[in-house]
C-alpha cells in the first residue's frame, strides 16, 4: 500500500450556488463564485506552485510563488488571493512567471540549509518540491550573505522540533494555530530580514500556550517544524487510514508506517469528524502501543497474593472457560458476568455481550458507560426516543448560540472544541454552565456571553430555572411544541417550571448563580437563532444525572431547537467507542440497538441468529455485580479493557467486591489496578493491531484498520471467540467484517452498514438502513424517533452528599487535555511532561484559610477515604469548590468519591463529594497500603509459556 498523499487545493472550497466559468492555460474551468484562481486551477489538474497557501486556511498571499498572468490585467497577481471572474483568461506557466518564481526561490534558498541528502525532510518536502517544479538550478546570491543558518533548534516539545534555519516565514504555522486550532500561540515577530516565528512570548514551545495539536507541524512546507519521530526514523513508506482510539471525537488518521513501525500519525483530511485536525493525544501519544510494560503473554495465578506466571493462550482460555463453568455449576447461572470495553471495537463489544447472553445464559453484561453517559441513554430515549446525540459535528457551523453544560471541550474533546471556537470567533454567542471557569469562557477572541458558575450538584435547578424564564416570558416556540410534542406532558411541564420555586431568584439561593445571569442566558438561548447544547459528564455524573439530561431535552423542545442543522442536544462522549459499546448491547437490560431483553420479538431475532434461548430478565449492573460478589452470589467476572479499580467510584467497595470473587479475568494492555485483584490476565491488543469499527459522539461509524500484527498473537475479538468456543458457544468468525454483518442482520439501525460500505463512503452515521442508506447526520428532522417528543417534569432534589463542618468543601473531578481517562495509555507517553501528577485546584480564599500555599502537599478527605496530592491555587474554581483529575493511580481521586449514584441508571455521582482539605506531611494510609499491595500483586514469575 503506498503512502497516501491528499491533494492540497491551496485555498478552501467555497460554497456558492453561482458558478463561474473561466479559462486556465487554455482549459475551460467552472467553479463556484468566490473560488481562488489557484483552487480553480488545481481542480482542473493544473498545479500552480505555492508556498504560503494551503487549503485548510484562508489565503495569505505572502510568498509570491503562485503568480499568474491574466489577460487584460497588469502585473502578475497571486493566484491564491485572486478570485475567479467570468470569462477570465489565466496563464499559469509563462516565461515571465517562471523567471519571477525562480528569483523568489533563489532568495529563499540563499538563506536555507542545502543539506538535501541529510535533511530530515528529504523525500517529502514541499519547499524542495516547489524548487524542483520551478526548475531552480542555481542560487545566484550564494549563502555568504547575512542569514539565519546558525539559528538554534527548539527541541523543547517532546514530539516536534522547530528549526528556524529552515523557516521561510510563510506564516502557515501561525495561521494554522489561529484558524485551525484556535490557540494563537505563534506570531511573526519583527519585519523584513529580522522577521521570525515565535511561540508565546518568544519562549520555548514547551512553556508557551502551545497545546501540541500538531496543526503547525502539518502546515509547515519546509520541515522547519517537524515531528521528532520522522527526524529519528526517516520518511514512512506506506500509510493506512484508521481512527483515533482516545476520545469520542473519533478523528481519522493516516498511520504512516515503515513496515510494522509507526513513524507518524497524521490527521486525515477526508476524516468527516476532524477534517484533518488533531489533538496531542491522537497525533503524538501512540507510543504506549510498544511500551516495554505491555504484557504480551497470558498469565495465571491461583491467589492474588501469588506471583503471576506466564502460560499459553490455550491454557489461559481453557482455564477461564472451565472456571466459569465450575462457578455456574456450584453457584448458579447468574454467578458470572462480564464488563465490555468502550475502548474496544464494536465487533469486540458485540461478541462480549453475546458471550454473556448466549454463552453464560444470563444478561450480566455492563460497560463503563454505566459510570459516564448511562443517564444520556435513559434521558434522551425517554424524551426523544433514541440514546444518542442529535447532530453531526459540522452542524456547529450553523449554530448562533452554543450552550456548553458540564463539559470542558478544549481538554476533553479538543478537535471539536477547535471547530466550536472557530464558530464563536465568527460571531456565535456562548453560554457556559460549569462550576469552573473552563478555558472556553475566555480564550483568544472568544468571551462567553454568560458563565453560570453553579454550585456542584445544582444542574437540575439551574436548567429548570432557564425553562422557567422561557415559559414565563413567553419564549416557548408554540408552533414546534404543538406540532412535534405530546400536549399533556408539555402542559404539565410548563405549569411545573413556571412555579415560583423554579424562578431564577429562588434558584440563585440554591445554585449561587445570579438570577440576572440565568435570565439573560435563557433569553439568549431561546431567542438567539439556532441554539445548540453540548454537554458532558458534568451533567450525567450526578444523583440527578438523568433528570438533568431530560431538563436539557426539555429546553431544546420548548424552543424548537431540534431537528435541523445548527441546533440539537449533543452529549460529548468520553471514550472513543462509548457510543458503540452502548449501541452494541453492553447494558444488562438491552440487546443491541437499545431493545429491551424482556421483548420477546427482539429476543426471537437473536435466538434465531444464535441458536439459543435467551433470558428475558435484565442482568446485573456493575455496582450490583460487586454487591453480589460481597454477598457471595457472584463469583466470576471477565473484564475487557476497563480498569474499574481506578475508574469507578468508591474504590474500597470495588476492591472488596473483586477480592470476594473466585475468578477475576482481566484483559488489558498493561497490568492495571484491577489486575491487582485478578487470577487470569489476558493480553489486550491496541487499535493499531486489529480491524473493526468505533462509533463517535455523532453516531459516526469509523473503520479501525490493522497496521501491525497483534503483539500478543491475538486481537481482542479472537480472544473472546476462543473463550466462547472453549465454553461451548461456537463462534467461527474469520474477520470482524463478518461480525458487523451479523450486527446488520439483527439490528435495524445498522441494517445498511458493512465494511464494504464504510470502505467506500469513509464513514456513516447510524441509523443507516433502507430508509437512510448513507446514514443520518441530523436526527429527528421530521418527527422524533419515539413519535412525539415528551417533556418530563424535572424537580430538583438536592443530593444527599452535603457539606458540613467536617467536610465543608465540594470536590468535583474532570480530565485534562494531555491525559486520558485513567491514564493507562497517556501516562506511558511523553504526555507526562504536561501532567506528571494529579493536583488539587483550590480557591485562594479556601487555601489561605487553611494555611495552604501553592505546591503544598495536602490531604483530601471525604467520609469514605483520603488521599494526598499537591495543591494548585487558582480562581478557576469558586470558593467552596475544589477540583482534581483522576489520571494517576497513586493519587486516585476515586478513593474519595462516594457510593451515591443517579436514581435511574446508577451512574456514580463523581461530580459532588463533600471533602475537607488540610496540609499534609506525606502519603495517606491508603496510599501507603496501595504501594505495598501493588508491589505484591504485580510480581511476575518468569516461567516461560509452554
Ligand atoms: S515554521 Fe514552517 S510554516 Fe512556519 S513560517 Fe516557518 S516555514 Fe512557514
Ligand atoms: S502545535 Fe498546535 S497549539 Fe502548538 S503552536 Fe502548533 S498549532 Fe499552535
Ligand atoms: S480529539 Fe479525540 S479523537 Fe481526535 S485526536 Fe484528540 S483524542 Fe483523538
Ligand atoms: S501561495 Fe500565493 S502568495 Fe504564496
Amino acid at each position: 500500500m503506498p503512502l497516501i498523499q491528499e491533494i492540497d487545493y491551496g485555498t478552501p472550497a467555497i460554497c456558492s450556488t453561482k458558478q463561474v466559468t473561466l479559462t486556465i492555460d487554455g482549459h475551460e474551468v467552472t467553479v463556484p463564485e468566490g473560488t481562488s484562481i489557484m483552487r480553480a486551477a488545481m481542480e482542473a489538474d493544473i498545479k500552480v506552485p505555492k508556498l504560503c497557501a494551503t487549503d485548510n486556511m484562508a489565503a495569505f498571499g505572502s510568498c509570491r510563488v503562485c503568480l499568474v498572468e491574466i489577460d487584460g490585467r497588469n502585473g502578475t497577481p497571486a493566484s491564491c488571493t485572486t478570485p475567479v471572474a467570468p470569462g477570465m483568461k489565466v496563464a499559469t506557466n509563462t516565461d515571465r512567471l517562471r523567471r519571477i518564481r525562480r528569483g523568489v526561490l533563489e532568495l529563499y534558498l540563499s538563506d536555507h540549509p542545502v543539506d538535501t541528502l541529510t535533511s530530515p525532510v528529504a523525500g517529502n518536502c514541499e519547499f524542495h518540491e516547489v524548487a524542483g517544479q520551478i526548475g531552480v538550478r542555481e542560487v545566484r546570491y550564494g549563502q555568504a550573505g547575512k542569514n539565519h543558518l546558525d539559528a538554534i533548534v527548539d527541541g523543547s516539545n517532546p514530539y516536534f522540533q522547530f528549526d528556524p534555519a529552515r523557516c521561510i516565514v510563510c506564516s502557515r504555522c501561525v495561521r494554522a494555530c489561529e484558524e485551525v486550532q484556535g490557540t494563537f500561540a505563534l506570531t511573526v515577530e519583527g519585519r523584513g530580514f529580522a522577521s521570525k516565528i515565535v511561540a508565546g512570548m518568544d519562549e520555548p514551545f514547551l512553556t508557551s500556550e502551545c497545546v501540541s495539536c500538531g496543526a503547525c507541524v502539518q502546515a509547515c512546507p519546509t520541515g522547519s517544524l517537524i515531528e521528532k519521530s520522522v527526524v529519528e526514523l526517516g520518511q514512512p513508506e506506506h500509510s493506512v487510514v484508521t481512527t483515533c482510539a482516545y476520545c469520542g471525537v473519533g478523528c481519522s488518521f493516516k498511520a504512516e508506517m515503515q513496515g510494522e513501525t509507526v513513524v507518524n500519525m497524521v490527521p486525515y483530511k477526508d476524516g468527516k469528524a476532524n477534517h484533518g485536525h488533531s489533538c496531542v493525544k491522537g497525533r503524538f501519544a501512540w507510543g504506549y502501543a510498544t511500551h516495554r510494560e505491555r504484557i504480551l503473554k497470558p498469565m495465571l495465578r491461583a491467589k492474588t497474593t501469588d506471583p503471576w506466571h506466564e502460560v499459553s493462550w490455550d491454557e489461559a482460555i481453557g482455564h477461564v472457560a472451565s472456571e466459569f463453568k465450575r462457578i455456574q455449576v456450584q453457584h448458579g447461572r447468574g454467578a458470572v458476568g462480564l464488563i465490555t470495553s468502550s475502548r474496544c471495537t464494536n465487533e469486540e463489544t458485540y461478541l462480549m455481550q453475546k458471550l454473556a447472553r448466549a454463552g453464560f445464559g444470563n444478561n450480566n453484561t455492563d460497560t463503563c458507560a454505566r459510570v459516564c453517559h448511562s443517564p444520556t441513554g435513559y434521558g434522551l430515549s425517554s424524551t426523544f426516543g433514541t440514546s444518542a446525540g442529535t447532530q453531526d459535528f459540522d452542524s456547529v457551523e450553523h449554530a448562533d448560540v452554543i450552550m456548553v453544560v458540564g463539559a470542558n471541550p478544549t481538554d476533553g474533546h479538543p478537535v471539536f472544541a477547535s471547530r466550536m471556537k472557530k464558530r464563536l470567533r465568527e460571531g456565535a454567542k456562548l453560554i457556559v454552565i460549569d462550576p469552573r471557569r473552563i478555558d472556553l469562557v475566555h480564550t483568544p477572541h472568544v468571551d462567553a456571553e454568560y458563565h453560570l458558575p453553579l454550585k456542584p450538584g445544582t444542574n437540575v435547578a439551574v436548567l429548570t430555572s432557564l425553562a422557567h424564564v422561557i415559559v414565563t416570558e413567553g419564549l416557548v416556540n408554540q408552533e414546534f411544541v404543538r406540532a412535534r410534542c405530546e400536549d399533556d406532558a408539555f402542559a404539565e411541564w410548563a405549569a411545573f417550571v413556571a412555579e415560583p420555586r423554579n424562578s431564577p431568584e429562588a434558584v440563585e439561593k440554591i445554585s449561587g448563580v445570579p438570577a440576572a445571569s440565568i435570565r439573560g442566558a435563557a433569553r439568549l438561548y431561546a431567542t438567539g437563532g439556532n441554539a445548540a447544547i453540548y454537554y458532558g459528564l458534568g451533567v450525567t455524573e450526578h444523583s440527578q444525572g438523568t433528570t438533568a439530561v431530560m431538563a436539557i431535552a426539555n429546553l431544546a423542545m420548548a424552543t424548537g431547537n431540534i431537528g435541523r442543522l445548527g441546533v440539537g442536544v449533543n452529549p460529548l462522549r468520553g471514550q472513543n467507542n462509548v457510543q458503540g459499546s452502548c449501541d452494541m448491547g453492553s447494558f444488562p437490560h438491552e440487546l443491541p440497538g437499545y431493545r429491551h431483553v424482556s421483548d420477546p420479538a427482539v429476543r426471537a431475532i437473536f435466538e434465531r441468529e444464535w441458536g439459543v434461548t435467551l433470558d428475558p430478565e435484565p442482568g446485573l449492573r456493575i455496582p450490583n455485580m460487586l454487591d453480589a460478589a460481597v454477598d457471595g452470589t457472584f463469583r466470576g467476572i471477565y473484564i475487557q479493557g476497563e480498569d474499574i479499580a481506578q475508574s469507578d467510584p468508591d474504590t474500597h467497595h470495588i476492591t472488596s467486591g473483586l477480592e470476594a470473587m473466585e475468578c477475576v479475568v482481566v484483559q488489558d494492555l498493561f497490568l492495571n489496578e484491577t489486575a491487582n485483584y485478578a487470577h487470569v490476565f489476558l493480553p489486550g491488543s491496541t487499535f493499531l493491531e486489529k480491524d473493526g469499527t468505533f462509533i463517535n459522539a455523532e453516531r459516526r461509524i469509523n473503520l479501525v484498520r490493522k497496521v501491525m500484527a497483534p503483539r500478543a498473537g491475538l486481537a481482542d475479538w479472537e480472544v473472546t471467540q476462543a473463550i466462547a468456543n472453549a465454553y461451548g458457544l461456537p463462534m467461527h468468525y474469520t474477520h470482524p467484517s463478518e461480525i458487523m454483518d451479523e450486527i446488520a442482520r439483527t439490528t435495524p439501525t445498522f441494517a445498511g452498514v458493512s465494511f464494504a460500505k464504510l470502505d467506500a463512503e469513509g464513514s456513516v452515521q447510524w441509523p443507516c438502513n433502507e430508509k437512510a442508506p448513507h446514514g443520518t447526520p441530523v436526527m429527528h428532522m421530521n418527527g422524533f424517533v419515539r413519535g412525539k417528543g415528551r417533556f418530563f417534569v424535572t424537580g430538583y432534589i438536592a443530593t444527599d452528599e452535603k457539606v458540613g463542618p467536617r467536610f465543608p468543601l465540594l470536590l468535583t473531578t474532570g480530565r485534562i487535555l494531555s491525559q486520558y481517562n485513567v491514564g493507562a495509555q497517556t501516562r506511558r507517553t511523553a504526555n507526562v511532561v504536561w501532567h506528571p501528577e494529579d493536583v488539587l485546584e483550590i480557591h485562594p480564599h479556601d487555601a489561605e484559610q487553611r494555611g495552604i500555599k501553592e505546591g503544598d502537599l495536602v490531604r483530601l478527605a471525604s467520609r469514605v477515604g483520603a488521599t494526598t496530592l499537591h495543591a494548585h491555587i487558582t480562581d478557576r474554581v469558586a470558593p467552596g469548590v475544589v477540583y482534581t483529575t483522576f489520571h494517576h493511580p497513586d493519587t486516585q481521586a476515586n478513593v474519595i468519591t462516594t457510593e451515591f449514584s443517579d436514581w435511574a441508571t446508577n451512574c456514580p455521582e463523581y461530580k459532588v463529594t463533600a471533602v475537607q482539605v488540610s496540609p499534609s506531611n506525606g502519603p495517606s494510609d491508603w496510599q501507603q497500603s496501595y504501594a505495598e499491595h501493588s508491589r505484591v500483586a504485580r510480581r511476575i514469575e518468569l516461567v516461560p509459556a509452554k
